[in-house]
């Protein structure tokens, strides 16, 4: 057999419950006004990872599959997220999506703001029809708790100021709360008891803190900050990341003020660009970034001991150590 990686195991393990969800997703994504489908199935069908829905299926395999609710649930939070990916790209005035140009820079950001909304609600509806209150109020809490993150960000947008504190809430509430709440649901649907949706909540959690972080520490190249891709995205929208709060910290006067004059500045050059991320480079930040996304995964990792040994939980592990290492 050829060799597979984590995530490839994971859609093995998951193909059966995920092909189902994608038929949900395509069901519900359907509107007799054209232009709300059209738009959601550019995003759909564009190759994201599905991977929040994977973990909450996979959560539920885990307890055993339970009434079959996680396929509702899973599709939710995938509509959840899409919706949330196109908020976002108006937001952080983003082109490009999944490889190809951002649904807003094809229909323009009303029409993403629209269809944004039309997803979520969409994703509401599919969660109301299992009737489970309980995992309802889970995701309805993520809603809002994301929404939040994503405006504290926006607050925060410049802010020389901004701690690692405000930092780890701003990735907290954006995007772990999400995959905790998609294990969590997936873990309730599945017939968990408490202390194991719990276990898949922290998990969840976990996850999501290292994601959010490897993928800010991969927005100036990785590790190295070796400059080989457009990078630099963050820095020129002024985004408060934690390799710049390190580096802010860190900083002489003169370094600061190389900082302070490319970051927000849509026109900065790659050479002003490649300045801020030699003052990283002197500091380490991307590596510091990187090391605390491995310290979030081992608490990952960790949350799911207390639970019996199953091929999931291990597929499920090793999903963490994966995600994280995408980095270097
Ligand atoms: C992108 O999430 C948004 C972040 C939290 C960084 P994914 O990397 O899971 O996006 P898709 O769904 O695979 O495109
Ligand atoms: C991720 O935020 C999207 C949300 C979790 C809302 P970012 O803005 O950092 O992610 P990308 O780079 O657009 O995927
Ligand atoms: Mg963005
Ligand atoms: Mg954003």
């Amino acid at each position: 057999m050829p060799e597979t990686n984590p995530v490839e195991r994971l859609m093995a393990a998951t193909a059966d419950d995920m092909a189902q969800v994608n038929t949900l997703i395509l069901d519900r994504a359907r509107s007799h006004v054209d232009m709300a489908p059209e738009l959601a199935r550019y995003l759909i069908d564009s190759g994201g990872k599905r991977l929040r829905p994977m973990l909450t299926v996979a959560a539920a395999i885990l307890f055993g599959r339970g009434e079959g609710h996680a396929i509702n649930f899973a599709a939710a939070v995938e509509f959840m997220h899409n919706a949330t990916l196109l908020h976002d790209d108006v937001v952080d005035e983003s082109d490009m999506r999944r490889g190809k140009p951002a649904a807003r820079m094809v229909w323009g950001n009303k029409a993403s703001i629209l269809v944004g909304d039309f997803l979520l609600g969409q994703a509401f509806m599919m969660m109301v029809e299992t009737g489970d209150i309980e995992a309802l109020g889970v995701l309805s809490a993520a809603s809002a708790v994301m929404a939040e993150g994503e405006v504290f960000q926006l607050a925060k947008t410049g802010d020389l100021e901004t701690s690692a504190a405000d930092y780890a809430e701003v990735i907290r509430a954006k995007t772990a709360v999400l995959f905790e709440a998609a294990c969590k649901v997936g873990a309730m649907s599945g017939g968990a008891d408490a202390a194991g949706c719990e276990a898949l909540a922290l998990y969840g959690l976990e996850l999501g803190n290292a994601f959010q972080l490897v993928d800010d520490a991969l927005d100036y190249g990785g590790q190295a900050g070796a400059l080989g891709k457009n990078i630099g995205d963050d820095l020129r929208e002024g985004k408060m990341t934690l390799p710049v709060i390190l580096a802010l910290e860190a900083a002489t006067e003169s370094e600061r003020a190389i900082i302070a004059s490319a970051l927000g500045n849509a026109e900065a050059s790659d050479l002003e660009v490649h300045q801020v991320v030699a003052i990283f480079n002197r500091y380490d930040t991307l590596k510091r970034t990187l090391d605390k996304a491995e310290h979030h995964a081992k608490a990952a990792i960790a949350a799911l001991s207390p639970l019996p040994d199953s091929d999931m939980k291990t597929i499920l592990a090793e999903v963490v150590e994966h995600s994280v290492r995408r980095a270097s």
